[in-house]
């Protein structure tokens, strides 16, 4: 009868393992926001990257998109967007975005569909903005997808 687990055990295991789990979380806490600034760029956040932000949440672009693999999976990721669709190359991938959001919605069938925002020039070259800054955090690699 005595390898009955006892009620003492039985609160030392609940104890112990709630004091290590609280210092495993502790310690990948504390690891993770000393990573920040490593992961991290020096591009300015201008004017310009701000408002894009504001017009990202304003528009709900992440109701379909992903953005560093947060958000939805209707539609592609688009932290990458800069370096995927306009090779890094701010003035192309300027002239592209222009271009994609006034051509939307693209009428080709079975293809998932974006709507129109009717966002002026200016919005669109914020959004640009903001898209090339995010681009540049270091976001070890993720998603692992490149369209998300
Ligand atoms: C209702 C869902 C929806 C919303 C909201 C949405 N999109 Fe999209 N977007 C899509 C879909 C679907 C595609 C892919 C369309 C295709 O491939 O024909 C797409 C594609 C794109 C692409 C091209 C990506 C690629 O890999 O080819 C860009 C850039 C883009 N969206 C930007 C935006 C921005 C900026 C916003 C917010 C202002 C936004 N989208 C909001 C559905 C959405």
């Amino acid at each position: 009868m005595s390898e009955r687990i006892t009620k003492n055990m039985a609160r030392n295991i609940y104890f112990g393992g709630g004091l290590f789990a609280i210092l495993v979380f502790t310690g990948l806490t504390i690891d993770t926001v000393k990573q920040i600034p490593k992961l991290s760029h020096d591009d300015k956040i201008t004017e310009s990257v701000a408002r894009g932000k504001v017009v990202w949440e304003e528009n709900n672009c992440v109701g379909c998109h992903t953005i560093m693999g947060e958000g939805a999976y209707y539609a592609p990721e688009l932290g990458n967007a800069f370096p995927r669709l306009g090779a890094n190359d701010e003035a192309a991938f300027k002239t592209y975005l222009v271009g994609w959001m006034a051509a939307q919605p693209l009428d080709t069938p079975d293809r998932r569909k974006m709507p129109q925002f009717h966002l002026s020039p200016e919005q669109v070259n914020n959004l640009a903005d903001f898209l090339i800054w995010t681009s540049r955090v270091n976001n070890q690699e993720w998603p692992p997808n490149i369209k998300g």
